[in-house]
């Protein structure tokens, strides 16, 4: 069963912006999509480099990776480009109350 960590309220994270937490060791970063709020760890899977600091295009529904420029879905985790080629772990968000939260193994 997947533990629950709150990560903020709804009104604190605004279309396009994110929110990194720390789920008892893995960092997570959510991302309000236009109201779609998607999760994914915090690490390339090409050669670890934090994901927050990278471009998210909503529209394509990616994070770029700032190191070498993979792209990642941030629905699945899946690199759409090079060089990295292995998946990054997403997770599931709900919404409760007026309160965002993220769901991890
Ligand atoms: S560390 Fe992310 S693409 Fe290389």
């Amino acid at each position: 069963m997947a533990d629950r960590y709150d990560v903020c309220a709804t009104a604190e994270l605004a279309p396009g912006a994110r929110r990194r937490i720390d789920a008892d060791g893995i960092t997570v970063i959510v991302v309000n999509c236009d109201g779609d709020y998607l999760a994914i760890e915090d690490v390339c899977s090409h050669d670890g480099a934090p994901l927050d600091d990278g471009p998210v295009d909503c529209a394509a529904g990616t994070i770029e990776c700032p190191r070498h420029g993979s792209l990642f879905d941030l629905r699945t985790g899946r690199p759409k480009t090079l060089p990295a080629y292995m998946p990054v772990e997403t997770f599931e968000v709900e919404v409760d109350g007026d309160r965002i939260v993220v769901l991890v193994d």
